[in-house]
């Protein structure tokens, strides 16, 4: 098991209506004046900013808002945040929605407490050094942004969609009521369920050797969430499916899933390429749902890098999937024609895994290809300069890879 630091410093308040409670949390931890940030408007229309509102009124927390962040949020939002967050002064960010909420949230604040533009941070050419707090309550099971260091925002002028890591960026509560999401429409619910398993995967597979107790925690998550996945699907108003899930969203990503499997060095708890090849497609069309896009870029990336380390794909492949190679000492192998030597043994599993998993995503409803997005190969070129920016001209610790591989890779997924 590799070193490793881990700080999960947000307060989860978890379970039904605990978006009534929001006030009395906040007001207890100090709490006088919020910025409410939300989305597109499905808060409104199911009257969860309402709910928010009159629980902070009752708590006496007052309130100014910012709306219509949109997903794979843009930085124009996030500056008209800062704006109103100095402008009214405001010790708290509080973000009602999902991952483009919250993310739109965590910029707005350390953006507020600093001089410059806060694009500056996504760029690189600052590093943020205060912020004010921001606390979220959650209305969808995906980012694990509620828990996460991370913060990803677009910048449409430029093309780009970068990510911004730093502890500044944890909230400092998160309210976790999963009846908040029997309105989500299966697509983003499947969307969801895809994003949570990737950030397990993005560490499981980060090349360093296996962590157990970490193992154990990764695929149980997974295995858990691929059975609640199937029950939502079934009845979306299943709540202790729905529980699973955004519980599951949230460990997926706070760390947890990474300890032990850190790449010594790096400072980095895995290997994060697929997430790199995929906020390229967000950032080339904004309409392309995160989680959609690891769909189809995960599985293509699987293919390309297995050799590298098959016994993480055979450990994953037996603990989720229970998918275990031929054994010609101990299986009947009476009906296959050709010999079953152990490397083709240990091929034959780890594909199977691959496509297992590609099935089940597929199975929710998630696209296989590339081409699904109306993607071609003529559009591959035009992700490649981001992709130089944000990862540089070799990234990946799983299987080190230039920019010629992330080429081959997007197209073996057209
Ligand atoms: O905008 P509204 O009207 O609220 O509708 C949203 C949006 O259209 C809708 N929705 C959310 N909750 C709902 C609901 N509709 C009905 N009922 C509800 N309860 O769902 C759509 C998607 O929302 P969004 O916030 O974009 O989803 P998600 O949570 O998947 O966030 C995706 C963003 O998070 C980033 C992604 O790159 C993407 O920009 N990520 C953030 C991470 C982090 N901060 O740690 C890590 C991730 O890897 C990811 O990169
Ligand atoms: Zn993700």
């Amino acid at each position: 098991m590799n070193d490793f630091t881990f700080y999960s410093p947000t307060r989860f308040v978890f379970g039904r209506g605990v978006c009534d409670r929001v006030g009395t949390e906040l007001e207890t931890a100090g709490y006088r004046r919020a910025l409410l940030v939300y989305g597109g408007g499905s808060v409104v229309r199911c009257g969860t900013l309402d709910r928010v509102k009159a629980s902070l009124d009752a708590s006496g927390i007052g309130h100014v808002e910012l709306g219509g962040v949109r997903p794979n949020p843009e930085i124009a939002s996030v500056r008209e945040g800062v704006v109103l967050a100095r402008e009214h002064d405001v010790d708290l960010i509080l973000a009602v929605g999902g991952g483009s909420t919250m993310d739109a949230a965590k910029a707005i604040a350390v953006g507020a407490v600093y001089d410059g533009d806060v694009w500056d941070f996504f760029r690189k050419r600052a590093v943020p050094a205060a912020r004010i707090d921001t606390a979220c309550v959650v209305t969808i099971p995906a980012s694990g942004s509620e828990g996460s260091n991370s913060c990803v925002i677009s910048n449409d002028e430029e093309h780009l969609k970068c990510g911004l890591n730093t502890d500044l960026n944890r909230p400092v509560i998160s309210f976790l009521d999963p009846e908040l999401t029997f309105t989500l429409p299966a697509y983003q619910t499947a969307a969801g369920v895809t994003d949570m398993i990737a950030h397990i995967m993005e560490r499981f597979f980060s090349g360093e050797p296996a962590a157990h107790v970490t193992d154990n925690i990764a695929c149980g998550i997974i295995r858990a969430v691929i059975d609640a996945a199937g029950r939502v699907m079934d009845d979306p108003q299943d709540y202790d499916a729905r529980a699973a899930l955004m519980w599951a969203g949230t460990l997926a990503h706070n760390g947890l899933a990474g300890c032990g499997l850190g790449v010594p060095g790096t400072g980095r708890d895995g290997d994060w390429t697929c997430h790199g090849l995929e906020h390229e497609l967000s950032a080339f069309d904004t309409s392309i749902t995160h989680g959609a896009g690891l769909a189809v870029i995960f599985p293509a990336w699987m293919h390309y890098v297995w050799r590298e380390h098959p016994e993480r794909f055979l450990a994953f492949g037996s603990q989720v999937f229970g998918i275990e190679p031929v054994d010609p000492a101990v299986d009947d192998l009476s009906d296959i024609d050709e010999e079953i030597t152990p490397e083709r043994a240990v091929r034959d599993a780890v594909e199977a895994t691959i496509d297992e998993l590609q099935d089940f995503f597929v199975s929710l409803g998630m696209p296989r290809t590339l081409s699904e997005f109306g993607m071609s190969e003529d559009d591959i070129e035009h992700l490649m300069p981001g992709l130089a920016i944000n990862r540089g001209e070799s990234f990946g610790s799983f299987k080190k890879l230039t920019l010629d591989d992330a080429r081959a890779i997007y197209r073996s997924a057209l």
